[in-house]
């Protein structure tokens, strides 16, 4: 079965472009937001960037989000279909907001692991969700070689992760091996806005998206980084044919705010 959205098509190309996991040619060069970096350097950039804005994630998220983003997560959640006693792998989960969510739903007969390659933004997020009184397992692994076994999961997610990501590909893979049969994967990402939204949405991103970083984690380039990354990302078809490429079967996705972000959904069927 092809990949279908459930929404009106934003317009634009895909956004993929040179390097491993973006589909292009050259397997030893990708990017880093507009630049072109050595593949073995990009998860040491990405290392980089939240590090330096974990303590002010959070509230950096509202601000930036208008508290959209939170919209955008409950939807991911409501998608997620969980049922008691069910097992969750949150990849990328940063300060765990998601994992909080999954772990009401499952209840103490259910599972949830919060997972990130990055320690300081773990390290927020266990801390957060301990103050709530929420003991989860957290793990820290790099999404493009999961240290779960073969079909672990009934749900795997992954909320604003992957296109930080070097090998989107092998983390799809990684991904489609760690669930069950049957079992769901949660791709939430920004994608490909509707063209008329595009003036707008380019002159918040590169104009006040790096002011509001500086103003308030101290650190613009991040938030550079953050408007460049999602332009670099593939589009919502493309992103569709990346998952199917990986195995998942019935990927749809819904465009949230005018495809400001997408949820992308898929299934492993055997
Ligand atoms: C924008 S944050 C998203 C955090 C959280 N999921 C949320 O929605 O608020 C992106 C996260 O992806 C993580 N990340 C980047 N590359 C990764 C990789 N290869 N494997 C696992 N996590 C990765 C980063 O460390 C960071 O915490």
């Amino acid at each position: 079965m092809s990949a279908r959205q459930d929404g009106p098509p934003p317009a634009g190309d895909t956004g993929a472009g040179i390097g491993a996991g973006a589909g292009g040619a050259d397997p030893d060069a990708t990017h880093f937001g507009f630049r072109t970096v050595p593949t073995g350097q990009k998860a040491e950039k990405v290392a980089e960037v939240f590090d330096s804005v974990a303590s002010r994630y959070d509230v950096m998220n509202d601000l930036m989000s208008a508290g959209l983003h939170r919209a955008w997560k409950a939807f991911t959640v409501r998608h997620a279909a969980l049922r008691p006693g069910m097992k969750v792998l949150d990849i990328a989960g940063g300060t765990g907001d998601l994992a909080r969510a999954f772990a009401q739903r499952v209840g103490p007969e259910g599972e949830v692991w919060l997972t990130d390659i990055n320690g300081s933004m773990l390290g927020v997020g266990r801390d957060r969700l301990l103050d709530e009184g929420l003991v989860l397992p957290v793990a820290q692994c790099d999404a493009e070689a999961l240290p779960f076994p073969d079909g672990r999961f009934d749900r795997v997610t992954v909320a604003f992760g992957l296109r930080n990501m070097t090998r989107k590909e092998a983390a799809l893979r990684e991904m489609y091996r760690v669930l069950a049969p049957g079992g769901k994967l949660l791709v939430l990402e920004f994608s490909k806005v509707w063209k008329p939204l595009a003036p707008a949405y380019d002159a918040y991103s590169f104009g006040v998206l790096p002011q509001l970083g500086r103003l308030v984690a101290g650190d613009a380039d991040s938030y550079r980084y953050l408007a460049e990354s999602i332009r670099m990302h593939p589009d919502q078809p493309s992103l569709g044919a990346l998952m199917e490429a990986a195995g998942f079967g019935r990927v749809r996705w819904h465009n949230l705010t005018l495809g400001v972000v997408a949820l992308h959904e898929g299934v492993r069927f055997s």
